[in-house]
């Protein structure tokens, strides 16, 4: 079961910089790449999310036909299908098919959900900047809904662990919450 999020809590999501899973293009023609260079830029009015993808990328060609996306959280339970939807293009395969990843769709834009994930934010890309071979798209998060038993204002790492990406084909596991002030 998937809850909505107040639109003010949405990038809790990403907070901790965890990576995610990028989807384009619409229900019948869609793709998915992994990206890690992602923040939020601001929280609320409207919640603003900061994408940092190469040119090339075939996603990015199905993002700039409706400049709409979609933002996935994975758990390590979906580190193999994260690994490889970032390591070939759509061009060549149905990565969807590939990675046995189910595409949904959402609520308020045409690219689908990924059904595997806990955490998703539907986004119109309202800017962007070019940065050498990179554009940094800005994103309005226009919906956002989350696996309830994950997820109580943030992250519950004993029941879900973001992917944080470390180097080549490892990756971290987000373990423990911890308060300021706690000997840890
Ligand atoms: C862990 C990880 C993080 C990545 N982060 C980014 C990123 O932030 N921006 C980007 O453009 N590509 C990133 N990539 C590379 C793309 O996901 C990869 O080139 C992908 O195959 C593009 O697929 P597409 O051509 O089907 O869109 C990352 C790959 C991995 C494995």
């Amino acid at each position: 079961m998937k809850r909505s999020l107040p639109l003010n809590r949405a990038k809790w999501l990403v907070e901790p910089g965890c990576v995610v899973l990028v989807t384009g293009g619409t229900m019948e023609k869609a793709n998915v790449m992994t990206i890690s260079w992602q923040t939020p830029v601001q929280t609320a009015d409207p919640c603003l999310v900061l994408l940092v993808m190469h040119q090339g990328r075939y996603t990015y060609e199905l993002i700039r036909q409706n400049n709409e996306l979609v933002i996935n959280v994975p758990g390590a339970d979906l580190l193999d299908q994260t690994h490889l939807v970032g390591t070939v293009s759509g061009r060549q395969i149905d990565k969807f098919k590939e990675a046995g990843l189910t595409a949904v769709p959402g609520q308020l834009v045409q690219p689908p959900l990924v059904a595997e994930c806990a955490g998703h934010l539907e986004c119109h890309v309202v800017q962007t900047f070019t940065v050498g071979n990179h554009d940094l798209l800005v994103c309005e998060v226009v919906h956002a809904s989350v696996e309830e038993d994950f997820f109580d204002g943030a992250w519950i790492p004993e029941k879900f662990q973001t992917l944080h990406y470390m180097s080549a084909t490892q990756y971290g596991l987000l373990g423990r919450r911890v308060d300021a002030g706690e000997d840890c």
